[in-house]
């Protein structure tokens, strides 16, 4: 439940909002605690199964706040989702690689409870902060860019730290209880994939940015592979200081193919090193996008995928 604050409901407009908050972003070097209060506050939890149209809700149910069935429904390996159209309006729409906030909603509802804390470490935009505040999360990103962090900061109450996040653990922040994030995947967007069309050319026609930044501690511009992997989970490694015992992290990434076929399997190695750094692997989830138009990228002769799909790497602090 919301402690009336007075920040108004995102979830019937979705990404029209535009917060009046400017207090709710920060330089990291001026990070204290007291600047995280929270929003929202969690609900009493009922001492019966509670039965609503969606489902029963059990009194011992530790996870998050749904029913049975909702439970159930989210299990499932795969989903299918088709992003609504980004918004003109609050600038979210610069962002070379923003995520849907609806994505990021089914993740927080099922790995959290109202008011708890979730943390999104490249927030770009700050999809996964209105998520929460739809949810009534409190929630916190980083973010390096300072161009992704101000609009971002517009778009929710929830709180937005402009900096490396390669230095979290030099932060004061309240106890994570979740975190979800995409990360660059590795320089992708630095690299066209063949045809003639492709959305990045797009993007780069219709004078919107391509890339991150040029900035040189952008991860999205680090060039070597094993370099990038290292730095992921450098970060990873820090991060577990900061989340409760027992808490998930979802991470989003794809396997990556290059120029002349060469394969890298990005969510692969990084799943199986997160395992060697101490953090237990529980599943993947696939996101499918079957609205994705095909590319005709190999025809007539070479097998190239039209890679239109992502893993959300599921992993526990044991
Ligand atoms: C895939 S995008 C995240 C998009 C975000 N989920 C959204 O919906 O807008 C990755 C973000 O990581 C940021 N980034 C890159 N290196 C970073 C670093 N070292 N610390 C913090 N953020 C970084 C980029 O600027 C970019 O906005």
């Amino acid at each position: 439940m919301s402690n009336g604050t007075g920040g108004k409901n995102n979830s019937d407009k979705g990404t029209q909002y535009i917060s009046n908050k400017t207090d709710n972003i920060v330089n990291m070097n001026e990070v204290t605690r007291s600047f995280f209060k929270p929003i929202f506050m969690p609900i009493e939890e009922p001492s019966e199964k509670v039965v609503t149209e969606h489902g029963t809700y059990h009194p011992r149910n530790a996870l998050n706040n749904l029913t049975g069935k909702e439970w159930i429904h989210f299990t499932r390996s795969w989903f299918n989702l088709k992003p609504k159209k980004r918004n003109k309006k609050t600038g979210e729409i610069l962002h070379p690689a923003k995520y849907p906030e609806e994505l990021m909603a089914r993740f927080i509802r099922f790995f959290t409870k109202k008011g708890m804390w979730v943390l999104d470490p490249f927030c770009g935009t700050a999809s996964t902060l209105v998520a929460a505040e739809e949810c009534e999360r409190n929630a916190i990103g980083i973010e390096l860019s300072e161009k992704w962090a101000r609009i971002g900061a517009k778009r929710t109450q929830n709180y937005i730290i402009i900096g490396d996040s390669r230095n979290l653990d030099s932060l004061d922040l309240p106890q994570i209880d979740f975190s979800i994030t995409s990360p660059p995947y590795w320089d992708m967007l630095h690299h066209s994939r063949g045809g003639s069309k492709s959305t990045q050319k797009d993007r780069i026609k219709a004078g919107f940015d391509a890339t991150f930044s040029k900035h040189e501690l952008d991860m999205g511009n680090i060039k070597e592979y094993n370099a990038f992997l290292n730095e992921l989970l450098g970060l990873y490694n820090k991060l577990m200081a900061k989340m409760r015992q027992g808490a998930y992290i979802v991470v989003i990434l794809q396997n990556i193919q290059k120029e002349k076929r060469q394969f890298y399997p990005l969510a692969w190695d990084f799943a199986l090193k997160m395992r060697e750094i101490g953090w237990d692997l529980r599943q993947e989830m696939l996101w499918c996008q079957s609205d994705k138009k095909l590319g005709i990228w190999g025809y007539p002769n070479t097998y190239i995928s039209n890679v239109h799909h992502h893993y959300f790497l599921v992993i526990q602090k044991p």
